[in-house]
């Protein structure tokens, strides 16, 4: 992904209340081997770095870095899973203590984006990274969210108009063991819609689609599997027993 991007800054929890500051531009280099997002705010004021010796105030054993924050933390955080993603209060937490407004917070190794959407929440300019092009599209996702449920409706309403134009992707090409996940029409539509929203460069929408493809629930894509690590549930929910986890629903 080597575009470059301008994201819309709204309350990320409620696609409403929009932040009345200015807009960030956006800038993303890709070296070899790297993904880089880059998000340039105003300067807030002019701020001295920290000493590592604050880490010693930071207090490790907060009472807010346990315990479930499913229910309160930015719903963005939930939007795909990611294997080795920092607690999101923790990650709050951090930023919290080790930053102000309108300092620069480089995340080398950003995974799905938690420290970097923090931090970007927090008022700070955000250099994100990551080898991974599925923690650089989560990162991206949550850094360049839509302005309004509107403008995201609007896209995927434009993005479903070209998906009747492209044609069938041919599931050969797909290795069998991810074939082995999907009903084959699912697969194709999966395929299908993946290749229209890379083409468009929906990179929220196409976060939103990776959240949706796993897990043994009602709703998700795949046939009965777990939802962080992928792995297919056959002996817990047999075949024979369950087939409506097995149909194709239109
Ligand atoms: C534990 S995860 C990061 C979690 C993230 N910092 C957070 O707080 O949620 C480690 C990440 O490092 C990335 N990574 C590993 N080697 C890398 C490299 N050489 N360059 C860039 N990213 C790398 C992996 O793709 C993975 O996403």
């Amino acid at each position: 992904m080597d575009n470059v991007l301008t994201g819309g800054r709204g309350d990320p929890r409620h696609f409403e209340a929009q932040v009345p500051r200015q807009r960030p531009t956006a800038t993303q280099t890709s070296g070899a081997s790297t993904n880089q997002l880059r998000i340039d705010l105003p300067p807030i004021g002019a701020v001295g770095p920290h000493s590592a010796s604050r880490i010693s105030a930071v207090s490790l054993a907060s009472a807010e870095w346990a315990g479930s924050v499913c229910h309160t933390e930015w719903t963005f955080h939930q939007l795909s899973p990611y294997i080795g993603k920092s607690k999101s209060s923790m990650a709050a937490a951090l930023v919290r203590e080790f930053t102000l407004p309108g300092h620069t917070v480089y995340e080398p190794f950003s995974g799905c984006g938690s420290i970097a959407f923090e931090s970007w929440v927090a008022g700070c300019n955000v250099i994100a990274n990551d080898l991974s092009p599925y923690a650089n599209l989560l990162t991206r996702a949550k850094l360049f969210p839509y302005g309004s449920l509107e403008l995201a409706l609007d896209d995927l309403h434009r993005s479903a108009a070209a998906i009747k134009k492209e044609a069938k992707p041919d599931l050969r090409s797909v290795p069998k063991w991810v074939r082995e996940f999907f009903h084959p029409d699912t697969l194709r539509e999966i395929l299908t819609w993946t290749a229209v929203l890379r083409r468009r460069r929906n990179w929220f929408l196409l976060a939103c689609l990776m959240g949706i493809l796993h897990h043994q629930r009602p709703g998700f894509l795949s046939f009965p599997s777990s939802h962080s690590v992928p792995y297919l549930r056959l002996r817990k929910f047999p075949r024979e027993q369950f087939p409506e986890m097995y149909k194709y629903n239109q």
